[in-house]
């Protein structure tokens, strides 16, 4: 498996980790619970992850042509 295969692994996961904690915080304020003031941080440790991973898939598709396109298997 090549490193842009498992950048976006990491990605699509940690999306499913981002939304569940933001999910989670939702339904306790829907619930009546009012978490801990250090609760609301921690969507933002997978939201900046989100964003280094989400630019370097976002920088890919560009890189292979600066490239000259001479790796083969920069695209998925
Ligand atoms: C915060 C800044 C983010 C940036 C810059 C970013 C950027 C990107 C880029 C460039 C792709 C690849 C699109 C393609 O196929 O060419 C992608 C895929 C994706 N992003 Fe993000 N993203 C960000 C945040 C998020 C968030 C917050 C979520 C969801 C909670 C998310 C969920 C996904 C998913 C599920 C994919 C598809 C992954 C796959 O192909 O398996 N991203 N993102």
């Amino acid at each position: 498996m090549n490193w842009s295969k498992w950048i976006r692994q990491i990605h699509r996961w940690l999306s499913i980790i981002f939304t569940a904690v933001v999910a989670a915080i939702f339904i306790a304020l829907g619930v009546g619970e009012e978490p801990a003031e250090w609760v609301y941080f921690l969507p933002l440790l997978p939201l900046a992850l989100l964003t280094i991973s989400g630019l370097y898939l976002f920088a890919l598709p560009y890189a292979t042509r600066w490239r000259g396109a001479r790796r083969i298997g920069g695209e998925a």
